[in-house]
């Protein structure tokens, strides 16, 4: 299996990044990226190195960092740079043609984690001093233009930003939009079983959202003032503010830097009391989304809802009460964890995309927060559950949560030989102790 992972990172090697997966997505996506640099530290640390240098390359003047950097233009994929048009934004990046949007903010909780596993500190201690201040500008980025309300906790306005694309999540959303029908030719359901992927209608959403952000040039005040997609995340709020804290570890290391530690320290506080009382749903027993757009709650749970056990987010108590609505919703002993949408939930479909199936990179998330909050044996069933999936099927983007049908022959579902699949398997088994803060 390792040699295996291995040879994936290494098929998908492009000139200075990795893609996700042959075919469906041939470009670098940015929270991929983060969590192939992980892997890649494992066994060869310049290419780790080199694979976020070329995504920090593609920060725009203002600090933000792009979800997709065309690189060379792929027939294969269906929105490309000629439809995002992100150079309309004045301040966009005139040498990587990208999108407009972004996706989770990994980076910082990435440097730290190749830290760690850095056989040569010094060095690695190095490449952080001359790339973290690119990170701390993406934040700075994102407190200054994603936080209209000044509350701490910044938003998306797209449901590609969240990572999570088509959860049911958004559903209540897109029935408050009015989409036209768009004309165009999808390239990822002719490489896949379109079962697999979102429909065309949820297309003429993501297309149309697109669009309204272009007609204001990717602005960000005028986005929120009119995206009809702008939500608070909680996956998404989670990383930022696990970020947050990695950059202050790390800038403790590097030394001087009060000013940006005591930003740092600032957004911080006002980040985790915001996300307790907002985002915390009793009465589901879980986190939950803000739909900021029509001021309400999105009152779902997914594996989303979970994430904040992995920036400390939670007390004693939440985190106890999460683990029960995890047992209880998701930890059924037929159950692989952990499913991506409620499977209690009439919404819930085990083989298509976010609305589901498992999703490695949570699980991984999820591991690291269960052991930080001590619950070791819900975390080794995640790891075991993660190991046993990937060793059934192979490195597929995301597979069933139904341990039934792993009876006969089974596949997994959307790309195969998905990049990051292959790193965090190796970081899951070269598990080593990370840095508590
Ligand atoms: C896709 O093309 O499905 C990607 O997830 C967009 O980021």
């Amino acid at each position: 299996m390792r040699d295996r992972a291995i040879e994936i990172l290494n098929a998908n090697w492009r000139d200075g990044y990795t893609i996700p997966s042959k075919n469906l997505y041939p470009y670098q996506w940015n929270w991929d990226s983060g969590f192939i640099a992980i892997g890649l530290a494992h066994y060869d640390m310049d290419r780790a190195q080199k694979e976020l240098e070329t995504l920090l390359n593609s920060q725009w003047e203002n600090g933000f960092i792009p979800h997709i950097i065309f690189h060379k233009i792929s027939e294969t994929y269906f929105p490309g740079p000629n439809f995002h048009r992100a150079d309309l934004h004045p301040l966009a990046n005139k040498k990587y043609p990208s999108t407009g949007m972004t996706q989770p903010p990994v980076l910082g909780f990435v440097l730290e984690r190749i830290y760690e596993i850095a056989k040569n500190k010094a060095d690695s201690l190095r490449f952080i001093k001359k790339n973290i201040d690119k990170v701390y500008k993406n934040h700075h980025y994102f407190y200054k233009h994603r936080d209209p309300n000044n509350e701490g906790l910044v938003y998306i306005y797209h449901n590609w930003e969240s990572g999570t694309d088509n959860s049911p999540l958004w559903d209540p959303i897109f029935e408050t939009i009015d989409a036209p029908e768009y004309n165009f030719e999808r390239r990822d359901t002719s490489i896949i079983d379109p079962s697999e992927r979102p429909t065309k209608r949820e297309y003429d959403y993501y297309l149309h959202i697109i669009d309204i952000a272009k007609e204001h040039n990717y602005s960000d005040n005028k986005i929120a003032e009119f995206s009809p997609f702008l939500v608070q995340d909680p996956l998404f709020n989670s990383m930022l503010i696990k970020s947050n804290r990695s950059l202050i570890t790390l800038y403790k290391m590097i030394g001087g830097n009060e000013d940006k530690i005591e930003q740092l320290e600032r957004w911080q506080v006002k980040s985790l009391s915001s996300f307790n009382s907002k985002l915390f749903d009793e009465d589901l027993s879980a986190y939950i989304h803000y739909d900021l757009r029509n001021d309400k709650p999105i009152r779902l749970v997914s594996s989303s809802s979970f994430s904040p056990l992995f920036a400390g987010i939670p007390n004693k108590e939440q985190a106890e009460i999460l683990v029960k609505t995890m047992m209880e919703k998701f930890g059924g002993k037929d159950m692989y964890l952990c499913a991506s949408f409620d499977p209690t939930n009439s919404k819930f479909n085990p083989k298509k995309y976010w609305r589901g199936p498992v999703w490695i990179n949570l699980n991984w998330m999820l591991y690291q927060g269960l052991l930080d909050y001590g619950y070791n044996d819900l975390a080794n069933r995640i790891k075991s559950d993660t190991l046993e999936i990937l060793e059934k099927v192979g490195f597929y983007e995301y597979t069933d949560p139904r341990k039934t049908i792993y009876k006969g022959k089974v596949k997994g579902y959307g790309g195969s030989d998905f990049s990051w699949s292959a790193a965090l398997y190796l970081d899951l088994v070269n598990n080593q102790p990370t840095i508590r803060t």
